[in-house]
């Protein structure tokens, strides 16, 4: 990532970074362990996991009553939707959350598809992972839609737009579309597809789980009216996000307890939330605004996303030079020079991706292999018996631990 140097530009360096995850300490046969895996779950700076124990041991409580603990649990995650309402760039009455994407999007797919019957279709893509398939499938069964999948181009590991294009017509009522493919690091032009979509008429649904530790989300300029992200992949804990235009949380029908408050985004929240898990989830917010500095939580964050996307392309230039250098590496997913994450997923043939990954973890190489649930785009790669192997950049990772990741898989190839 960023070099000491950096510093002097308002940007935290990568060592500073480092310094914050505990998780840097493990060692494997005397090597620090690079983490690959982010793209499944990140480390977790220490701020996070203070605010995670400051919650539990001080404020713990059930939120709405009239006792100081009960307070703070309101204020806790008061706070929280404000910090992640500046990290998608909504208003707080905009923000719920939940157990992970796949709870959110299969409560929220529901309730949509309350509107929906016969007749009516909605678009999924085959680039998408299944959180963002399953819970709008379901809807074929219990409403009797009609699903149509855009089709995505093998060979770049991009969307094929103009089956976008042709999918979409006055009987979409739902695009359901993700920001960047947690499988290949491919990364859709969301504005684009949101424009399209409401030009028929069409409600859109983003997946931002891939897509928000790499990019700065801006859910106005994309203009989309529902997103889910996770925490747990952008350095917090295991909670989930759901961004919703307010007026249309706000009439949204949908399953809720009776007595369970009315109002968005409270509404859209089912039984008693993970407080412990917001408090850690604004903290991780506020972690990656605390590297840059700026005038606003909204300018510092915008900073460091700029910074870590520069260090990212970085990383996988030199990741994607070196590994197709390597005799037999077949790499999935669009190249360096295209917009994309900072993952990178490949396959070594005649070796399945768990052996490689159980190779390179002995090695200290944290990576993990299969379909990652994108299973659709993994079948239609032909891989799907053996699985991809999956290196993930993350804000932690340095040049030399690319390295060591290039000299084992050329040991393991040779
Ligand atoms: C792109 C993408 N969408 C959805 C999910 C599901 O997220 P969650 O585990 O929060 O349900 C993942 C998890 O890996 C993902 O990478």
């Amino acid at each position: 990532m960023t070099n000491n140097s950096e510093r002097s530009r308002g940007m935290a360096s990568l060592q500073e970074i480092r310094a914050r995850f505990p998780a840097m300490e493990r060692r494997v046969e005397g090597q620090s362990v690079a983490y690959f895996d982010g793209p499944g779950g990140t480390q977790v700076p220490q701020t996070v996991v203070e605010a995670v124990a400051d919650y539990l041991i001080h404020h713990n409580a059930n939120a709405h009553w009239a006792f100081p603990t009960s307070e703070e649990t309101d204020l806790v995650i008061a706070q929280a939707r404000a910090a992640l309402a500046d990290f998608l760039n909504a208003t707080p009455s905009e923000i719920a959350f939940g157990a992970n994407m796949t709870t959110l999007t299969f409560h929220l797919a529901r309730a949509l598809g309350r509107g929906l019957g016969p007749g009516d279709e909605v678009v999924v893509t085959e680039l998408d992972h299944h959180a963002n398939v399953a819970p709008w499938q379901a809807l074929v069964v219990e409403r009797g839609v009609t699903l149509r999948t855009v089709a995505v181009r093998p060979e770049s590991g991009e969307l094929d737009w103009a089956d976008l294009t042709s999918k979409l017509n006055r009987r979409t009522k739902v695009l359901a579309i993700g920001a960047a493919s947690n499988a290949l690091g491919t990364i859709n032009d969301v504005a684009a597809a949101t424009r399209l979509a409401h030009d028929v008429g069409a409600t859109v649904f983003v997946d931002a789980v891939h897509y928000a530790p790499h990019r700065l989300v801006d859910v106005r300029a994309w203009d989309c009216d529902y997103l889910a992200c996770s925490a747990y992949k952008f350095y917090g804990p295991h909670v989930g996000v759901l961004f919703g235009k307010h007026e249309l949380l706000q009439s949204l029908d949908l399953p809720k307890l009776e007595p369970a408050p009315n109002s968005s985004p409270e509404r859209l929240e089912t039984g008693t939330q993970n407080h412990e898990g917001i408090a850690g989830a604004a903290a991780a917010v506020d972690f990656l605004a605390s590297l840059a500095d700026g005038p606003t939580r909204r300018a510092r964050l915008q900073t460091v996303f700029d910074a870590l996307h520069e260090a990212g392309s970085d990383l996988i230039g030199e990741l994607w030079r070196d590994l197709s250098a390597i005799p037999g590496i077949r790499l999935f997913g669009p190249g360096p020079a295209v917009a994309r994450t900072p993952t990178i997923s490949f396959a070594v043939p005649g070796v399945p991706a768990r052996e490689v990954c159980r190779q390179l973890a002995g090695k200290g190489l944290f990576a993990s292999h299969g379909n990652f649930y994108a299973q659709t785009v993994v079948e239609r790669l032909g891989q799907s018996r053996d699985g991809l192997v999956r290196i993930g950049c993350a804000c932690y990772t340095e040049p030399r631990e690319i390295q060591r990741l290039i000299v084992a898989v050329r040991e393991l190839c040779g």
